[in-house]
């Protein structure tokens, strides 16, 4: 069968400071979540999330961006909120930056990665979700997972593989994308995706099909909103086996706690670390920057799972890499690259100061 895969998320309020969910919080969604399901609307739910962000991870059959399901999120989210008023959570709203829904979700703050299906004799799906980063996260995983042989040793001996992947690269602040294929052109390709905070994967397709085997959220809040409203806190789901890259290949690229951008006040670098479920609340320095992974088989658009891919000890490596490179980068205190690099900052304090000393500065000889 056919089947739509929609990952929907948004903080609307965090327990306590940036750091958790509230468990009223996680009732209400799935209280919304159930009702979905019983009225027919969504085939199955699991309702996930990591640090501040809640994600409804849905299956269906009505497609992406669809306007009816997306409204559905927008008046759960919305509803959550006002239970995160009630609690006095944290930001209470901070994802919802327009007063009502129109169409869809697209620029009204909360995040989405969807994809379409034919969903195989045996559909194993990893979904990925991560606090205090930017949808830039994905891109080394993508790439070494569909392009890079020392990850995936499918692309070497699997002949079904051999032939490499397509992938779709938006440019965020230029508004337009392109599809690179690979191996081919994979150092064009690196080219762009070595810059994750204006070039982001979106999907990943086979060499011979336009149906998607991954895909990423993309939105960037700060554009959307003009100013500094929060990370954009992304989600991606992964295809696997029969083919495509095994479990294993897909989970490789996390042993390597990679630098991104997104620690304290959205402004500062650092390693994103592997967690299961019961360690996914960013605390120091209100990180570091962390993602957990859920895995599921899809029985006739039945989400059959979770599984808690990163609670297994063979992550505790990556995780001690990722402690120590914390410590590392914490060290800089203020300075680059630990905090983000000016043109980055745009959108935070660093216009404010630059404004109020602008008359202090002389021109030299
Ligand atoms: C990072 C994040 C936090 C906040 C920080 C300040 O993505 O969410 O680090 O930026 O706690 O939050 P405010 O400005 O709300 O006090
Ligand atoms: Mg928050
Ligand atoms: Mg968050």
């Amino acid at each position: 069968m056919e089947v739509t895969l929609s990952i929907i998320k948004a903080d609307v309020g965090g327990f306590v400071g940036h750091s958790d969910v509230h468990p009223e919080l996680r009732k209400r969604c799935v209280e919304h979540l159930d009702k979905a399901k019983k009225d027919g609307m969504i085939i199955d739910y699991c309702q996930g999330e990591v640090g501040d962000d809640i994600a409804m991870i849905m299956t269906h059959t009505l497609g992406i961006e669809n306007e009816k399901l997306h409204k559905f999120a927008w008046d759960t989210f919305t509803s959550m909120t006002e239970v995160a008023k009630e609690y006095g959570q944290y930001g209470a709203g901070q994802d919802l930056l327009v007063d009502a829904f129109s169409g869809n979700l697209k620029g009204m703050g909360p995040g989405f990665a969807e994809m379409t299906f034919e969903e195989r004799p045996a559909e194993p799906i990893l979904i990925f979700l991560a606090d205090k980063t930017e949808p830039g996260a994905w891109n080394m995983p993508l790439y070494k997972m569909f392009a890079d042989p020392f990850n995936t040793i499918g692309l070497v001996i699997d002949p079904s593989m051999h032939e490499g992947f397509r992938f779709e690269v938006l440019d965020l602040i230029g508004e337009r994308k392109i599809i690179f294929n690979l191996p081919e052109e994979m150092y064009d390709m690196l080219v762009f995706i070595g810059s994750p905070s204006r070039y982001v994967i979106k999907h990943v397709f086979r060499k011979n099909s336009d149906e998607p085997v991954a895909v990423t959220s993309t939105q960037r809040l700060f554009l959307m909103a003009g100013r500094y409203v929060g990370k954009d806190d992304p989600v991606m789901a992964v295809r696997s086996q029969s083919g495509l890259p095994a479990v294993g290949e897909v989970l490789e690229p996390f042993a390597f706690p990679h630098t991104v951008a997104g620690w304290m006040r959205g402004s500062h670098h650092g390693p994103l670390m592997p967690v299961g479920v019961e360690d996914d609340t960013p605390t120091r320095f209100d990180g570091p920057p962390r993602v957990v992974s859920l895995g599921f088989q899809l029985k006739d658009g039945k989400l059959i799972g979770p599984r808690d891919m990163f609670a297994d000890i063979s992550y505790n490596n990556a995780r001690q890499i990722a402690l120590d490179a914390a410590d590392y980068l914490r060290r800089h205190g203020p300075f680059e690259p630990h905090r983000l690099p000016q043109e980055e900052m745009e959108y935070t304090t660093m216009p404010n100061v630059m404004k109020k000393l602008k008359d202090r500065f002389e021109a030299v000889d």
